[in-house]
């Protein structure tokens, strides 16, 4: 009979031998691969949706979305600053039944996650933002439509069933932001995101390197080089598009001054991350704020923006809503958020996974997956609604 040793070294030398020992070192999570999704509803998480969403896509596409900028630290950063925060559980409390509405600006949403604005989706799946719109219609979710999306505002408000939010990148001439301003208004938004942590410029080297690697012309998938043809963008018709230049380091908060004057829609600014813009945004009228650093697209060596976001929350001090996005993948992310004082939190690559993967399925499994996840974590904690989620709900080791 075999000794306890000699059977425990045969199954040493067996796990050597097996395919789960060439696993990438997945940090401290248990991976065990099986075959990529064939549909949304397998799924477990929604990281399941990023390795089929690779498979479908172009590398310089995936290679897009996929970038930070620089070494991608602080794309990392974002989903390392959830490590120093811990749940607290409470037991014995009702929680058969737990509400996850929010209100923003008078509307009430199903639950407060919301999908974040991101460019041309064309490249992700061919119904873009359209599918998105039916995705956020479906499961009852509040979506952002960006400046350079691939369908038009008004067709994507048409496909959501309601209104929409816009974000806009800041362009050099007054005039053309003027144009943008009204047309979305006109287009029923009750809200526009003017993003500002473009305008000090970035350096996207990973997105550069994969296209690099993608041997394709780009006018096989669309209409020639990115950004070269301006005049095609739904949101640029009508526009001065003569020395275009969009996200002027120059711009101040003389822009949002003139904009707040343009129009009757909440004005929230997306992309602060400390308690003095956080001050000047209240000072200049502001009415809400998004935390976040473009998804570790903007800085580098930037902080986590959940790191960021309680100097954010202490400076406003329930003044304006305060919504924050980047790296959130799991419902244990949204609740620490929540904890800190956000009102709301947005995800971008997760519904990109989906989209590209299964198109509107896989956004509304995203959506679903998510949701459901802070249920859970809502019932962990003992909090019923998320006006009970105070501080007291986590540990922070920031
Ligand atoms: C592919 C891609 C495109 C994006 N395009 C825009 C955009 O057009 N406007 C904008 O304000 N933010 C844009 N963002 C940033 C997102 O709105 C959001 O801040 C970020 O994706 C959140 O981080 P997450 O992807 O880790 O969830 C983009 C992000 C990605 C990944």
């Amino acid at each position: 009979m075999a000794s306890i040793k000699s059977d425990r070294r045969r199954f040493l030398k067996y796990l050597a031998a097996s395919p789960l020992a060439a696993l990438p070192a997945a940090g401290w999570q248990t991976s065990f691969p099986g075959p990529p999704l064939t549909s949304p509803k397998d799924a477990f998480s929604v990281m399941d949706f990023e390795e089929v969403a690779r498979r479908n896509l172009p590398t310089a596409h995936f290679g897009y979305m996929a970038s930070g900028v620089d070494d991608d630290l602080t794309l990392r950063a974002n989903r390392e600053g959830f490590q120093h925060i811990e749940l607290r559980a409470r037991r014995l409390i009702d929680v058969s039944k737990v509400d996850t509405k929010v209100n923003l600006f008078g509307t009430t949403w199903d639950f407060p996650i919301f999908i974040c604005p991101t460019g041309a989706q064309k490249m992700f799946n061919p119904d873009a933002e359209l599918a998105t719109a039916r995705a956020a219609k479906a499961k009852g979710a509040l979506q952002i439509v960006s400046t350079v999306t691939s369908n038009s505002v008004e067709d994507v408000a048409k496909a959501r069933g309601g209104p929409v939010w816009y974000q806009l990148y800041v362009p050099a001439k007054w005039e053309n932001a003027e144009h943008i301003v009204k047309r979305v208004e006109a287009a029923g938004c009750p809200v526009l995101a003017v993003t500002v942590d473009l305008l000090a410029g970035r350096n996207t080297e990973t997105f550069k390197r994969a296209r690099r690697a993608d041997t394709r012309m780009c006018s096989d998938c669309h209409d020639g080089e990115p950004g070269s043809n301006l005049a095609a963008r739904p949101m640029f018709q009508g526009l001065d598009l003569k020395d275009f230049v969009m996200n002027s380091p120059s711009t101040t908060w003389d822009f949002i001054d003139r904009v707040k004057k343009t129009t009757k829609m909440k004005v929230v600014i997306k992309g602060l991350e400390s308690h003095e813009d956080a001050t000047a945004a209240l000072q200049h009228g502001v009415d809400g704020i998004i935390v976040s650093n473009h998804g570790g697209r903007s800085i580098e060596s930037g902080r986590a923006t959940i790191e960021s976001l309680p100097e954010v929350v202490a400076a406003v001090n329930g003044r304006i809503p305060v919504l924050v996005d980047g790296g959130f993948r799991r419902g244990t992310d949204v609740i620490k958020a929540l904890a800190l004082g956000a009102t709301a939190v947005g995800i971008g690559r997760p519904y990109l996974w989906g989209l590209s993967a299964f198109g509107q399925a896989g956004v509304e499994r995203v959506l679903e997956i998510m949701s459901g996840e802070l249920e859970l974590a809502m019932r962990q904690c003992g909090k019923t609604s998320l006006a009970k989620i105070d501080k007291s709900t986590i540990v922070s080791k920031l």
